[in-house]
């Protein structure tokens, strides 16, 4: 199930903030995800963007009066309310938060949240100094006490033109909260799912690093698909690029000790491992405290030491241990020996060479292999859909 967004109703609340220009392009990414959107609007939101503009983009009736009988919610003033899988409250004024964590129904938005047995997912979307008051801080302390989701703000410019905390999470992050909380009892609730990802940096002196091409987009989306699917997932990652996934716990490390001793450490309660990481095989044995002069010389050279095996070191009883081989040439004959070699359930082997399956790629083309020798060859899909393709099949051993 790659996609929890697929099939799925939201009711998207919309109060009246200035980030409410930004609210129909979530509609839209919503749409795009294959979610059917039902758009519910605050009379304050219709003065900053029209019903019409939300209208054309879910090509559904848009809610912004409860009483009038036209509409599905002057008919029953609660049908969107019990129809939805999760309401989306985006923006989220500060009188929005206010309205909900005090249980008033006195609009169509503020009765579809108090309706709806759905999660709720509130983004947030204000002032600063309006967002810092203790009233404002208590209301969503109240609002997370019921088990409502409060996702964001970011920290930024504001409409103001201050700096500060206020601004509504982008829509893309918006979704990932939303993917997380649909996904909450999906067929990994209750497990814990360790992923690594990115390339270890093995420091020569204070400015210079040995690494690999690895940009950690395969351990990212393993964690996202964990996430997705109800686990509680830990990413320790050696990226420097990609930002901390949404809902997932992120352990950052550099080097491959630092990557061996948060393994070891997450991996104590975890019942799954998936091993995207690519680990330095060797770091320079005795890096300098300073940075390395040049001088006259023609020539250098570098002694290297060889760097833990980290997924071949986690011993965890019953832990499922899922590895990766990027491999030029001989694909499937060096991964098999790997199996082996660090005690792996299965392993991911794919070409790095192959076109669309390489180094920073959104997709990859990999084949599945067992400690029993079983290949299961995937077509080229995106990093996410083979990691929810990966999480199949360690769901497969715990069926039997
Ligand atoms: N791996 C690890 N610790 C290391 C090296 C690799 O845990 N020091 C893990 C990788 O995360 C991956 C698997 O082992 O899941 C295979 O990694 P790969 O780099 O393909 O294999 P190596 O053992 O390094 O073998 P080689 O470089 O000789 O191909």
């Amino acid at each position: 199930m790659p996609n929890p967004l697929e099939g799925r109703t939201v009711a998207l609340g919309v109060s009246g903030s200035i980030a409410c220009y930004r609210a129909p392009y979530l509609a839209s990414k919503l749409v795009q995800h294959g979610a059917r959107v039902d758009v519910v609007m605050t009379e304050a939101a219709a003065k900053f963007v029209t019903p019409l503009a939300f209208g054309s983009i879910t090509h559904r009736p848009v809610v912004t009066d409860i009483f009038d009988p036209q509409t599905e919610m002057g008919i029953d003033h609660v049908a969107i309310a019990e129809r939805s899988d999760v309401v989306v409250v985006a923006p989220a004024t500060a009188h929005a938060m206010a309205r909900i964590a005090h249980g008033l129904a006195d609009d169509a938005l503020t009765t579809t949240v108090l309706a709806t047995r759905a999660p709720v997912v509130v983004c947030p979307a204000m002032d600063g100094h309006m967002y810092d008051n203790p009233a404002t801080q208590e209301n969503a302390a109240t609002l997370r006490s019921r088990g409502i989701t409060v996702a964001g703000p970011a920290t930024g410019r504001l409409a103001s033109g201050m700096y500060g905390p206020g601004r509504m999470l982008e829509p893309a992050e918006i979704i990932d909260h939303v993917r997380a909380v649909l996904g909450r009892d999906g067929d990994l609730a209750g497990r814990k799912v360790v992923a690594t990802a990115g390339g270890t940096r093995e420091l020569i002196d204070p400015v210079r690093f040995i690494s690999n091409r690895s940009s950690g987009k395969m351990g990212h989306a393993a964690a996202e698909a964990a996430r997705d699917r109800g686990a509680s997932a830990v990413l320790v990652t050696a990226s420097t690029t990609l930002p901390d996934p949404v809902g997932v716990s992120v352990v950052r490390v550099e080097s491959a000790i630092d990557m061996r001793d948060a393994v070891m450490r997450e991996c104590e309660d975890a019942e799954v491992l998936v091993m995207a990481a690519a680990v330095a095989d060797w770091r320079p044995a005795e890096p300098s405290e300073r940075k390395l002069k040049k001088g006259s010389a023609k020539t250098s050279s570098l002694e290297l030491a060889r760097t833990p095996d980290v997924v071949a070191g986690v011993r965890t009883k019953g832990l499922i241990k899922v590895g990766f081989a990027a491999e030029t040439d001989d694909v499937e004959r060096n991964a098999r020996a790997k199996i082996q070699q660090k005690g792996l359930h299965f392993i991911a082997a794919n070409d790095v060479t192959a076109a669309g399956s390489g180094f920073g790629a959104d997709s990859n083309r990999v084949v599945l292999i067992d400690r029993e020798g079983r290949a299961e060859r995937l077509d080229m899909l995106s990093k996410y859909e083979v990691a929810h393709r990966i999480l199949d099949k360690v769901l497969s051993y715990w069926d039997c």
